[in-house]
């Protein structure tokens, strides 16, 4: 184990035998023209037609790449392939009961291409259509998206663990007619009825939805599974007629969207990530090659739900498009015995995890004893989604990693499509608790919110981005302005043409550190990460609202040891009702019928006003403050500083 001690920060460095191994070895960071350096993350794929520019950025922010480019995401993930390795595993599924499902790429080829005629021939999608998808994780979902993939057609996948009415206003949203959902996924022994949520989603879109294909999970329709004549379509029964049929895949133009991932901002209802083909799968390739090093011999395992970015990225797009092994597993990693995720990793011989701090502070908390029997040997780690404190790496470091194998901690969003920060493996020393620094052709400074200009080692500020990259979303599906505002408004020059003015804000805040290494430590704005789950609290307070005895709601952020953040909702009630139990069971209730149950909030107090500011404006901060029983920050512009010392001795008494 190679640990030594820089100032006051504590060092780690790869072990020879991985260095001697690794895809890079050197600092790419370094003389890297730009573009020009994104180059070789397009020579990972097989284009159909050559690309004649990298970066068209005649129209900021509006940044084409790789212009001219054709290609085909299904061709790139699954036909390029079979040439060499079509009797390979590509995805090895694991269900919640124990039971494999193991596709070779020839098996993908097969099932995609059936599902791409059934789609195309007997349900009419074509290119420029957007499906949405409400699939839990069974092999189901990257067949269906690579089917769409094939046809040209973008895919638009609703978490499953999300309600009906976030399914209904993607929908919505995205005029997207087509849903495909399954019957029921397990969790924790149980088959759930997933399908009552596709019927709800139904009832509840403005828009006409024609067709509801359902995967059956089992052999049998799940037993509470309604069945609407008309309208809902079995995917086994209807693709049997497509058995073997072949569907070219599609010529799709760089540019062509490949799919729509929602997420949420600070205000509003989630907005449509649009990502493009080819500078997203471009991008996806090279990060996973370059960052996560792997090789096509590798079986690689991110513990991600494909229903957000992260699997979209490092669990489909990713691994198939450089030939690998990706493992997917249905269920939740405590059933049924808390060893599950290191049965797994011995079973399949998993070379590298990608895993969240959520998961490793939870086991942590289950303690080391899970691993003990286990015959498992990562090369490498990784950890995604939330700042990891240095207790929780450290943790990972030596009873995953038995002291030496490395760690890298990626930050990225849903918007920029893969890996922004992180250490190269085998280049940079690990630094627990701090990513790493901008990746290759990455551009990235800390600025001070105020005034825009870049802070001093040492210093917090905004991390913003100078340059765009591929794998940046195109634009918020359906609204420009939206794309702009959202991401770019706060420190760009907004009339200019010139790409050197538009700064873009992923509203994070980082300590910029005396080495370079970016600390994050968490978002500027008013979004929760709960468990690794991205939320906004304003789509909170909407939910909250909805419930009729409620006047006016503020949701804030409370610490949580296993879960990094988890919502409290303060609750101010109608003039005449008064507060109960009852009432507060509704509110939860409402939150998880209007977005899901990982929204739940964790307290509902019910209180006889919100702090706001004199000009009406909700201090949620304060709140927070509350929450966490901190100190509280200045209260002087409030209109009525006594509100939150009310709050306070209510919940704190
Ligand atoms: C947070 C998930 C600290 C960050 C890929 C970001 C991180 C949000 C890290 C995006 C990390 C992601 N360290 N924080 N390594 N990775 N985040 O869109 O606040 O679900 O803005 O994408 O997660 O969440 P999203």
């Amino acid at each position: 184990m190679g640990k030594n001690t820089e100032e006051k920060w504590e060092y780690y460095e790869p072990p020879t035998s991985f260095i001697n191994q690794a895809n890079v070895t050197e600092d790419l960071r370094e003389d890297t023209e730009y573009p020009e350096c994104f180059e070789r993350y397009a020579d990972l794929l097989d284009w159909f037609e050559e690309y004649d520019e990298v970066l068209d950025a005649s129209n900021p922010p509006f940044y084409k790449w790789f212009t001219g480019g054709k290609l085909n995401a299904s061709y790139e993930c699954i036909d390029r392939h079979l040439p060499e390795k079509k009797d390979k595993t590509a995805l090895l599924w694991e269900g919640e009961l124990g039971t494999t499902q193991r596709f070779s790429y020839q098996d993908l080829y097969y099932k995609v291409n059936s599902l791409a005629a059934m789609l195309q021939d007997e349900f009419g999608v074509e290119k420029g259509d957007i499906v949405t998808l409400h699939l839990p994780m069974i092999p189901a979902l990257p067949l269906t998206m690579l089917a769409l993939a094939r046809l040209g057609v973008a895919h638009s996948e609703v978490f499953g663990g999300f309600s009906a009415e976030a399914v209904a206003h993607r929908m919505d949203d995205a005029d997207s007619e087509i849903l495909i959902t399954a019957d029921g996924y397990y969790r924790r022994g149980k088959l759930l009825n997933h399908k009552e949520k596709a019927d709800k989603a139904v009832e509840a879109a403005n828009i006409d939805v024609e067709n509801v294909l359902i995967w059956r999970r089992e052999d049998e329709l799940h037993p509470n599974a309604s069945f609407i004549e008309g309208q809902d379509v079995i995917v086994q029964e209807a693709i049997e007629d497509y058995y073997g049929e072949e569907v070219e895949p599609v010529e799709q133009d760089s540019e062509d969207p490949l799919f729509l991932m929602y997420t949420s901002g600070t205000t509003g209802k989630p907005k449509g990530c649009q990502h493009r083909t080819g500078g997203y799968l471009a991008y996806a390739a090279g990060t996973l090659h370059d960052v996560h090093d792997v090789k096509p011999s590798d079986t690689y395992w991110c513990m991600a739900d494909i229903g957000w970015i992260t699997g979209h990225t490092y669990i489909v797009y990713g691994p198939l498009a450089l030939g690998t092994t990706s493992v997917m597993y249905e269920g939740t990693p405590d059933y049924p015995d808390k060893d599950r995720t290191w049965e797994i990793a011995e079973k399949y011989d998993v070379d590298t995890l990608n895993t969240s701090p959520t998961a490793i502070r939870m086991f942590m908390k289950w303690g080391k004893e899970w691993l003990a029997d286990k015959d498992f040997d990562f090369k490498l780690l990784g950890t995604v989604g939330e700042p990891i404190q240095e207790e929780a790496w450290t943790w990972y470091y030596q009873n995953v990693g038995d002291g030496e194998t490395p760690i890298i901690d990626k930050w990225w969003q849903t918007e920029t499509g893969g890996n922004l920060v992180s250490t190269y493996p085998a280049v940079d020393k690990m630094k627990p608790g701090a990513a790493g620094k901008p990746l290759m052709g990455i551009e990235a400074d800390v600025v001070d919110e105020e005034t825009g200009k870049s802070v001093e080692p040492g210093e917090q500020g905004s991390i913003v981005l100078k340059k765009p990259w591929p794998g940046m979303l195109q634009t918020v599906y359906g609204n420009d302005e939206r794309f702009i505002s959202e991401y770019w408004e706060s420190f760009s020059d907004t009339e200019s043409n010139d790409m050197e003015d538009w700064i873009y804000e992923p509203e994070d805040e980082v300590r910029l550190e005396d080495d370079g290494y970016f600390r994050f430590l968490g978002r500027l704005d008013e979004v929760m990460n709960v468990a690794g789950h991205r939320l906004g609290t304003g789509e909170l307070e909407d939910a909250i609202t909805e419930v009729d005895e409620v006047a006016e709601t503020a949701v804030a952020s409370r610490d949580h040891p296993e879960k990094g953040e988890v919502p409290d909702a303060y609750v101010v009630l109608k003039e005449g009702v008064t507060g109960s139990e009852k009432l507060k069971d509704k509110v939860v209730s409402m939150v998880e019928e209007e977005i899901g149950p990982i929204a739940r909030p964790a307290n509902v107090y019910i209180v006889d006003d919100v702090p706001k500011t004199r000009s009406g404006k909700i201090m949620r901060r304060l709140l927070e403050q509350v929450s966490n029983d901190e100190p509280l920050g200045d209260t002087t512009t409030l209109r009525d500083p006594s509100i939150v010392e009310d709050i306070r001795e209510q919940v704190h008494g």
